[in-house]
């Protein structure tokens, strides 16, 4: 794997462009016209803003009150099976949890370029101070910064390559990612039990909760002089299990295909955004699916989010459940590991739901 050794050209952090003061944005970044914002969005800040994805009070998934558990469990399977996104609020994560953690990779980004680039990452694993996904040389690149960390399995943790500073950062996600993981167990065993699988049958088939894999990818989407041209993060689904994102509180960007048009999502204060990865695509058969979802960016304000994505461990095969494969719905999907599946956006950068669909069994 060559090819995944090295970026194929000298890497440019975005937020140094962002804050040379340029008005014109390098070609680099300038989106094909059918992929720009504002041709084929929705985006109407004012009368659009009732338009969101599902919000639902996790905590009346545990309530005493039956009637209020099984129609919370509903409302969870019909976000997951129409929708592939949802917001959940009183899930348990501290809301001081969640203002620190986003304090602390605010303050990382905020540090000299020198200090960030002791931690500048390569495609062989991605960890670390990086600016873009995929190595082909000449892709038209995205309007974001990121920083990539492994937190699971505890094998693959290693402290040494998280930020030492600010001081509390390493504690901050040590901590965060074990409330994370936490609750994205919460889900598998939901989302299984949703599917009329066993409560246990995601998460064994991810590999058990000491085996999951978790990583953690701390966006920075730069202010941006022309942000009609470009996209902070190009049209993908999400390749791993499930992902947890912590939104910018002040500042929209996510937006989510439905249909033929983008609905930007309005971040609820201390909620997290829940979506369905392609693994979850693959063992449900599609009856849940992951969603395309892009960022978008604008000139006024930069925008911080936290991808916690919850993945297969990564050499077990993944393959439509047993239980929901019948002789009406056939398997969809053809089995494959994470390590093999996760190559392809490792190399060819996001591309819509390109990689799901071309696992279909013809
Ligand atoms: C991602 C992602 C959305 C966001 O990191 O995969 O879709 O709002 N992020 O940053
Ligand atoms: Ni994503």
């Amino acid at each position: 794997m060559d090819c995944l050794q090295s970026w194929p050209e000298p890497v440019v952090r975005v937020q140094s462009l962002s804050e040379s003061g340029i008005r014109q944005i390098p070609q680099r970044y300038v989106k094909p016209a059918s992929h720009r914002p504002s041709l084929n969005n929705n985006y109407v800040p004012s009368s659009q803003m009732e338009v969101n994805i599902p919000v639902i009070d996790f905590q009346n998934v545990f309530s005493d009150n039956q009637t209020l558990r099984l129609e919370t469990l509903k409302s969870i399977s019909i976000a997951c099976r129409k929708w592939g996104f949802f917001q959940i609020v009183n899930h348990g994560v501290r809301p001081q949890l969640l203002k620190r953690v986003r304090e602390v990779w605010r303050e990382f980004f905020n540090q000299p370029l020198e200090i960030k680039q002791e931690y500048a990452n390569s495609p062989a694993t991605y960890e670390g101070y990086g600016s873009r996904l995929g190595v082909e040389k000449g892709a038209t690149l995205d309007w974001s910064d990121y920083f990539f960390l492994h937190y699971m399995p505890v094998s693959l943790r290693n402290q040494s390559k998280w930020p030492a500073v600010p001081a509390s950062c390493r504690e901050l996600i040590a901590e965060y990612g074990s409330e994370v993981v936490r609750l994205g167990g919460k889900l598998m065993r939901i989302f299984s039990k949703n599917l009329g699988l066993e409560e246990d049958h995601l998460i064994n088939a991810f590999g058990g909760d000491e085996n999951v894999g978790a990583c953690l990818r701390a966006n920075f989407y730069p202010k941006c002089p022309q942000p009609d041209l470009t996209l902070g993060l190009s049209s993908h689904s999400d390749p791993g299990g499930m992902t947890i994102l912590l939104p910018d509180e002040n500042v929209a960007g996510l937006q989510v295909r439905r249909d033929d048009s983008w609905v930007t999502v309005k971040p609820v204060p201390n909620a997290f955004i829940i979506n369905i990865g392609d693994q979850i695509q693959v063992l449900s058969n599609a009856i849940y699916k992951s969603i395309e979802h892009r960022v978008i960016v604008n000139s006024d304000k930069d925008r911080v989010s936290l991808a916690f994505f919850y993945n297969p461990k990564s050499d077990l095969l993944i393959e439509p459940a047993k239980e929901l494969v019948t002789e009406d719905q056939p398997p969809l999907y053809q089995a494959m590991t994470y390590d093999e599946y996760r190559l392809y956006i490792r190399t060819k950068g996001p591309c819509g739901k390109q990689q799901v669909e071309s696992l279909r069994c013809s």
